[in-house]
């Protein structure tokens, strides 16, 4: 483990300089401390002077502590292993001035960087340090496709304890501050994340302190007395914003995680473009919170339009928890000396433990591609790493686990060409996993939404074909069934898209509203229970025949259709995890008199309040919209609710008695 801080002589920084300045030389020759300007060790030394004005009067206490980066980073010996800060707070001077003073077997690592290395104009990365870092930002990947930089697949969470005790070194941490306050503590600003850790166990600290850089509250404090050396920086705060997305499948993903988002839900949001750009879905929602391992602009709207008050939070209620922000100078100015915010270190902010406590948290992670089971690559692109796994697994399983929570992978169903499913039948060579099959939750795509967790593999290749382009649905179908995921009586009808605009509320005559949707191929267990509701005698007069339970084939006949010439509707009550369906409605045309005939169930505790009006008025609706002539129901002639309500379809009904039944035709 590394020396402390103060174990290294921080109060007497120019004669320690000189005396580091000077062993470089020795060791190194004069060239080896040149400074970032390619000026010489003598010129840093000059700057770092000990009679140096503090140039700014919060500084004055802490004269003796200001030097130059070229100075500073004398105290990097060769051999250690340097920690850079995070993100937007990526001391990007410090950084640059060990690059010029090149010292000998330095490894620097960080978590996601910013200009941590150079590139040049062709994008190639150039440094003369090897990296190890827990994500492959953009400032990483050339790097690490050159081999100038390594990979750390670790959940963010761990690193502290990693670095507490020892197994991931650091001697020296590079970091960026605010100014300090009248009691010399200075804030970690944007970044803390993996940062009061490092400085714990550094030998040296070195910081920039920039003026520009909020000063955050919560646990973000650090004594100044931990720091050796203080670089002034009057540089703006690096500012990141996602590129705005107006792609309508980003747009339609976003929306249904809108849709999944409750009233006083806490939202963990991540940096996934389409994470954030659910945020704008939710403008309509009340005391949303806020526990994310990171914070964007997209909370901004969400604050000013009163949504965002963390009143329903069950820890920390009311404040904005989070452990970095990546954001735009406005976030910043929001931040800044701000109560209502709590940034604390990654592994407060991601404790499961804690997570779990969270009622009603939502985590998003957006992935590259799922199989058919439901293992999901996050971190790995066609072979290349790219991102990281950073906090997820614990926002996933605290999600899953708080009440009410929900965790949520999102990704588009194919790649940009529009062709190749990200739905695959089992991933590719170069797509680890990244998340179990046993951990997920919801999934979701352009094309809807899967639950999958607690299902079995068959539920979860119907429910992720159902949700995958429709032109790839074929041959997924067919390769789930060559490796045994499908049995044999398993249909695909449905080739279309799920007709969201489908989707609509009804309110029956007590009041109880009931969500009216397409059937989907995942509602056979829906369908089954409600089957098992019915009297045998109300079963006698939907199926004209008496049945204890439904076969695989009849099941299917009434929720996996072609939404076509057979078009069913479903009223749901009940979550999205545990949908109850209470009502089915279908109808099946036959292509010689271009008339459908339909059938309805209702359950038992919803009858008589309206619900078979309503089905069949949306099934009306959906058939003259396929340019169906008319309805024909063959209705025992007992059964007098089922004749009023195939009266009510139509002006023109014309009703035939035969014998026991009736047929009632209703043209549209
Ligand atoms: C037939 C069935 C679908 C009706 O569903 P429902 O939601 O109860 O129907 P609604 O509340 O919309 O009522 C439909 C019409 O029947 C009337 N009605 C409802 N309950 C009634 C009852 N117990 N006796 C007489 N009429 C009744 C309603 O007043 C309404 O007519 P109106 O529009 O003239 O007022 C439902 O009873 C059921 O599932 N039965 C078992 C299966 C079956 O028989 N299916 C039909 C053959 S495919």
């Amino acid at each position: 483990m590394s020396d402390q801080p103060d174990a290294d002589g921080s109060n007497a920084p120019a004669g320690l300089l000189a005396r580091l300045a000077g062993s470089l030389r020795a060791r190194f020759g004069a060239g080896a401390a040149a400074s970032p300007s390619g000026g010489s060790t003598e010129a840093a030394e000059s700057k770092a002077g000990p009679a140096q004005e503090a140039p700014h009067p919060l500084l004055r206490a802490h004269a003796d502590k200001l030097c130059s980066a070229a100075a500073a980073v004398l105290a990097v010996r060769p051999g250690d292993h340097v920690f850079v800060g995070t993100a937007c707070a990526t001391p990007r001077t410090l950084v640059a001035a060990l690059e010029a003073l090149g010292v000998a077997d330095v490894e620097l690592l960080h978590f996601l960087t910013d200009h941590a290395v150079a590139h040049d104009e062709q994008g190639q990365a150039s440094t003369q340090f090897r990296h190890r870092s827990f994500f492959v930002g953009q400032d990483m990947r050339a790097a690490v496709r050159q081999g100038l930089a390594d990979y750390v697949p670790v959940s963010l969470a761990r690193v502290p304890g990693l670095m507490a005790i020892g197994r991931i070194p650091v001697d020296v941490a590079l970091i960026q501050v605010s100014l300090p306050d009248g009691f010399g503590y200075v804030s970690l600003g944007v970044s803390v994340d993996v940062v009061a850790t490092a400085v714990a166990h550094a030998r040296v600290v070195i910081a920039e302190v920039n003026p520009h850089m909020p000063r955050s509250m919560g646990d973000s404090m650090l004594h100044v007395s931990r720091i050796q050396h203080l670089v002034l920086v009057d540089t703006p705060v690096i500012e990141y914003l996602h590129p705005a997305t107006s792609a309508p499948a980003m747009q339609q993903i976003a929306r249904y995680i809108g849709s999944l988002i409750d009233d006083g839900s806490t939202l963990q949001i991540g940096l996934g473009r389409v994470a954030n750009e659910a945020l704008r879905h939710l403008s309509d929602r009340r005391d949303l919170g806020i526990h994310s391992d990171v914070i964007t602009d997209a909370i901004i709207p969400l604050l000013e339009n009163g949504s965002l008050t963390g009143r329903c939070k069950t820890q920390l209620a009311g404040k904005i928890v989070t452990s970095f922000a990546m954001g735009s100078r406005r976030l910043y100015e929001l931040i800044d000396a701000n109560p209502l915010f709590s940034f604390q270190p990654i592994e407060a902010v991601c404790d499961p433990a804690t997570l779990a406590l969270q009622h009603k948290l939502v985590s998003v992670t957006q992935a590259f591609a799922i199989d058919l089971t439901g293992q999901v690559c996050a971190d790995q692109f066609s072979g290349e790493f790219y991102g990281g796994v950073a906090a997820q697994a614990e926002f996933l399983q605290g999600a899953s686990r708080s009440p009410g929570g929900k965790a949520i992978v999102c990704l588009a169903a194919t790649d940009d060409d529009g062709r190749t499913s990200r739905i695959r039948p089992v991933l590719l060579a170069g797509e680890g996993v990244t998340i179990p099959r046993s951990e997920v939750h919801f999934v979701v795509t352009e094309f809807g939404i899967a639950y999958l967790f607690g299902k079995s593999i068959r539920e979860r290749a119907v429910a992720l074909i159902q949700i995958a382009h429709p032109d790839s649905r074929p041959a997924l179908f067919e390769q789930a069934q060559a490796l045994g995921y499908l049995p044999a009586h398993q249909k695909l009808r449905n080739l279309r898209a799920y007709a969201v605009e489908d989707e609509a509320t009804v309110r029956l005559k007590d009041q109880r509203a009931l969500l009216l949707r397409p059937v989907m191929p995942t509602d056979v267990e829906g369908i089954r229970r409600l089957f098992h509701r019915l009297s045998v005698r109300e079963v006698y007069t939907r199926f004209f025949r008496k049945l204890r339970g439904l076969t695989n084939q009849d099941v299917q006949r009434l929720c996996n259709l072609d939404y076509d010439n057979e078009v069913a509707v479903v009223a749901v009550t009940g979550t999205r995890e545990l949908p109850v369906i209470c009502g089915h409605a279908m109808y099946v045309v036959d292509p010689s008199t271009n008339l459908a005939e339909t059938a309805f169930i209702v359950h038992p505790e919803w009858q008589g309040q309206g619900l078979g009006v309503a089905m069949q008025k949306r099934l009306a609706e959906l058939a003259v919209a396929r340019g169906v002539r008319g309805f024909v129901a063959e209705v025992l002639a007992s059964n007098e609710t089922m004749i009023r309500l195939a009266h009510t379809s139509a002006a023109e009904v014309q009703t035939v008695s035969l014998g026991g039944t009736v047929r009632i035709t209703a043209l549209f």
